[in-house]
């Protein structure tokens, strides 16, 4: 009895004591795994073997595109997985440890690192741990803000596809000792951007050969495409220039009397060059290309000037001094017969003056040249009239009507002795008077001739201006289709962002 009692109590106790051996089984086994364990130490059973470490690129989020600087600020985590032939271990012998985890001190792990970092610590990663299985699995996943170098080209701004490279790699490792290979880009957990739309992230391994070893140095790269959402510039940038080069083409309709053609065309320039400022603040100071709307802007620019131009010699024309001279024979062949017949412009009373104008002329000057003549002693005299009235002419001193028509109120019986001496005189006055109406005549004719050929500079402005203002809308037309439309994917642009 007493020995079945010794022995059950030996049995519970050796039972006890095996629970407490089997207990800490991690402990143990960490203890056991790193009790000679260098992390310097590549992790292969056999030194000539390859480490092969499996890699991919989860990206989170695209931060930031900086075309000034040409950096490229993305949220992503790296994913590397490889076999640490030294953290095997039997997992029926240490049960319910399915994995470990270590610090990145403790253990190896690659020292693959972004090549075309620009962050300042250059490793941008957080260190996190890495989880090894029993099979000696190991994975280490460090996120980080990665902060790379990135070629921005702004030639199709803001119509453009960005591709930023992200190249990893190891620093010190040669491709007989580390082998990297890569797994597809993970963009599942991607979170989508304002300004840009990510089309794809394509990688790929290469490797490099250097003249100085026979080892190849593997790399992985990525390539982060991006395309530029458009709709935030269309409606700050493009809109407003389409509509200020628009507005150019209202400084040639603008009548030139109004005295603002000038005005308005340098208030738009002056426009365009603020909106220009702001082009020029986003985009890198480079003269690699310029970008598309840079080009668009200076073209606009470069038709707004032109316009102010062509307003200043419109001006000219219009406020031409007409005491100058005659009109140019060019300016009379070109300005006033043939550009106004290609763009069918009529001249100011053309249309109308031949039914009109003239023959009114020509029926005022019959109604005056004859019946004043008969009317007129008809109703002074009460006597028809017996010869024709001659009395312009100083010669007939008889022709009673005539003389009391100069001098009024003179009696016939005065003619005696002085007749001749008084018709010396009346002729002498009559010259005078002719020559007073000659004069006015003349003043008159000039003035008129004057206004004629003011109406004719005006004219010819006026020709110029609607010149410059069908050249100009063809102009801008072709401009501003020819520069947006050579965006290589100005389609998908709009098909995208705006429809
Ligand atoms: C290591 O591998 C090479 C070739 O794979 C072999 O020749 C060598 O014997 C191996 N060394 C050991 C210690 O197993
Ligand atoms: C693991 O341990 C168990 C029990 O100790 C043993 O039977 C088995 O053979 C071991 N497996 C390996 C792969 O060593
Ligand atoms: C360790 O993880 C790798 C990869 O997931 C897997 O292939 C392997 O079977 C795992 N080992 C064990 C013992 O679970």
């Amino acid at each position: 009895r007493m020995r079945r009692a010794v022995a059950l109590w030996l049995l519970t106790v050796a039972t006890l004591l095996r629970v407490s051996l089997q207990g800490p089984h991690q402990r143990f086994l960490l203890r056991e795994l790193l009790r000679d364990y260098n992390p310097m130490e590549r992790p292969v059973a056999n030194d000539s073997q390859t480490l092969t470490v499996q890699f991919s690129f989860t990206l989170m989020q695209v931060m930031d595109v900086d075309e000034k600087n040409q950096i490229l600020t993305t949220n992503a985590w790296l994913q590397m997985q490889w076999y640490d032939h030294y953290l095997q271990w039997n997992q029926s012998e240490y049960p319910g440890v399915k994995n470990l985890r270590f610090t990145p001190d403790q253990v190896w792990t690659p020292d693959i690192l972004l090549y075309n970092s620009a962050h300042d610590k250059f490793d941008a990663t957080f260190k996190t741990n890495v989880l090894v299985n029993s099979s000696g699995f190991c994975e280490y996943l460090p996120p980080g803000i990665f902060v790379s170098t990135c070629s921005v080209d702004v030639r199709w701004f803001p119509f453009d596809i960005q591709r930023c490279e992200l190249k990893f790699g190891s620093w010190t490792f040669d491709g007989w000792l580390l082998d990297i290979q890569m797994k597809e880009a993970d963009v599942s957990g991607y979170m989508p951007n304002g300004e840009w739309d990510l089309l794809e992230v394509p990688g790929g391994r290469h490797e490099v050969f250097y003249d100085c070893c026979a080892e190849p140095y593997p790399d992985v790269t990525f390539v982060v495409t991006l395309r530029r959402r458009t709709l935030f510039y269309a409606l700050n940038l493009l809109i407003p220039c389409v509509l200020l080069s628009s507005m150019t083409l209202l400084v040639f309709l603008l009548p030139a009397n109004s005295g603002e053609k000038i005005s308005l065309g340098i208030t738009v320039l002056l426009s365009l060059t603020v909106f220009m400022l702001m082009v020029a603040e986003i985009m890198p100071a480079t003269s690699d290309s310029v970008p598309l709307i840079g080009q668009y802007f200076a073209s606009t620019m470069v038709i707004v000037g032109m316009s102010v131009v062509a307003t200043v010699i419109v001006l000219q024309f219009h406020h031409h001094n007409p005491n100058s001279g005659h009109i140019p024979r060019w300016v009379n062949l070109v300005l006033l017969q043939w550009v106004p017949w290609f763009l069918r412009m009529k001249r100011p009373g053309e249309g109308v003056e031949p039914t009109l104008s003239s023959s009114q002329a020509d029926s005022q000057s019959a109604v005056g040249d004859t019946p004043i003549h008969h009317h007129l002693p008809a109703s002074k005299f009460g006597s028809p009239p017996l010869e024709p009235p001659v009395c312009p002419e100083p010669d007939p001193p008889t022709s009673g009507p005539c003389g009391s028509e100069v001098g009024v109120g003179r009696s016939a019986g005065v003619y005696s002795n002085s007749g001749t001496a008084r018709s010396v005189a009346v002729d002498n006055q009559l010259q005078a008077l002719l020559a007073e109406v000659q004069y006015l005549v003349e003043r008159v004719r000039e003035q008129d001739r004057q206004l004629s050929l003011a109406e004719q500079w005006q004219f010819a402005a006026a020709v110029i201006d609607r010149l410059c203002l069908v050249g100009f809308s063809v102009f801008n037309i072709i401009c501003t289709i020819a520069i947006l439309m050579a965006a290589p994917n100005f389609g998908e642009a709009l098909s995208k962002d705006f429809l």
